[in-house]
């Protein structure tokens, strides 16, 4: 798939074992690998990587920030690496942040190869082109857009994620799709064993269909001005539970509990009909593994965390919801009593 964005033209393509084991013994000057997949597949995928071409990274979100990003400026620096050099980086999400944001200011830019790891980086952040670190207290505050030049994607990896990791990629996975038509939900039920099971086939079908749903959006609106905005589906609820369990939900579950919430005041607001609002609960539940507590949910917290979302833009609590029609709508007049409400159907 090639995705065109403002820069330039890049491309996405789902590959096979056989492809990076191959890929992985071309000569590169510089590699930036997450630590714990390095440990994993050093004698299996990745044994045609050479040592000294190696960077380590330890993926914690500690690490997500500048300092990080200007370490492997500095390693370039060090290297003499120049703008035709290629820059490699293997990692779920934290490195992709990390190095594209490196990527991006070393030399006003150089070329990016990203080999996404987690299901969540495979289905969703490898394309749109952001970079996002955290700084102080702030999460995801300080960032730019520099997507990478190819991006090849190899489900294998999927197989070693602890189960929260695999279904918090899932929680976008299911975003997508039960966005993307009424065929999506369907789809999503009839497979579920599947997806649970980690069944490459059928991850491959819902990576490659979640990525095409992207893909319009992010044509249309790369930077987040109008229709992009929709892709926030569930991340506004999403959002606040993660800080209010203080990170202790992964991204792509507070996204799904986030989708609950959303569909609870659609419902609410008869927006959404009871019977398919009840299917897509069903579906969301999978992808839960997270053992949940109360205190994360009380309403004064989480509404405490919407209002200091950095992507808010009035003062009014803002959030997509999903109508039985299938459609999107942004709505502008969130009550916080109906927050409140569809607050009390998560526990
Ligand atoms: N730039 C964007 O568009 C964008 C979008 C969504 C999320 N993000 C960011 O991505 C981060 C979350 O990323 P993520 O969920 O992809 O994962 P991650 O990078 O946080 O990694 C999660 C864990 O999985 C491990 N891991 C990675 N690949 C593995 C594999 N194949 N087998 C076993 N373990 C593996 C990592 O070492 C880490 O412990 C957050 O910082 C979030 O803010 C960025
Ligand atoms: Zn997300």
């Amino acid at each position: 798939m090639i995705i065109s964005s403002h820069a330039k033209k890049y491309s996405v393509e789902v590959t096979d074992a056989g492809f990076i084991t191959r890929l992985m013994e071309k000569s590169y000057k510089l590699v930036i690998i997450d630590k714990k997949v390095y440990d994993l597949y050093r004698n299996t995928l990745l044994a045609g990587l050479k040592k000294e071409t190696l960077y380590l990274f330890d993926a914690v979100e500690k690490n997500k920030n500048a300092g990080s990003a200007l370490k492997i400026c500095g390693k370039m620096a060090e290297i003499s690496f120049k703008r035709g050099d290629e820059l490699v980086s293997i990692g779920g999400g934290i490195v992709q942040d990390v190095t594209g944001f490196a990527a991006n200011i070393f030399n006003r830019g150089v070329r990016w190869t990203f080999i996404p790891t987690t299901l969540l980086a495979q289905c969703d952040s490898c394309v749109g082109g952001k970079t996002s670190l955290n700084f102080s207290a702030y999460k995801n505050i300080l960032g730019t857009f520099y997507a990478p030049d190819n991006i090849y994607i190899c489900l294998d990896f999927v197989k070693t994620l602890t189960e929260d990791d695999y279904l918090s990629g899932m929680g976008e996975v299911a975003k997508f799709n039960i966005m993307s038509a009424k065929d999506g939900i369907g789809l999503l039920e009839n497979n579920m064993e599947k997806l649970l099971a980690r069944d490459t086939g059928v991850l491959k079908f819902f990576v490659e269909r979640s990525l095409e749903f992207k893909k319009r959006f992010i044509e249309e609106d790369e930077f987040d001005l109008d229709v992009r905005n929709l892709l926030n589906f569930a991340h506004t609820f999403g959002h606040a539970y993660e800080k209010t369990s203080n990170y202790a939900i992964p991204h792509g579950q507070a996204v799904t509990l986030g989708l609950i919430t959303a569909n609870n005041i659609s419902r609410a607001r008869n927006m959404l009909d009871p019977a398919l609002k009840e299917r897509i609960e069903k579906i969301c539940m999978n992808f839960i593994s997270v053992k949940l507590k109360k205190e994360w949910f009380l309403a004064d917290k989480v509404i405490e965390a919407m209002k200091k979302d950095k992507k808010r833009k009035s003062d009014k609590l803002a959030a997509v919801l999903f109508s039985s029609d299938l459609s999107l709508k942004v709505v502008q007049d969130l009550e916080q009593k109906e927050v409140a409400e569809a607050l009390s159907f998560i526990l």
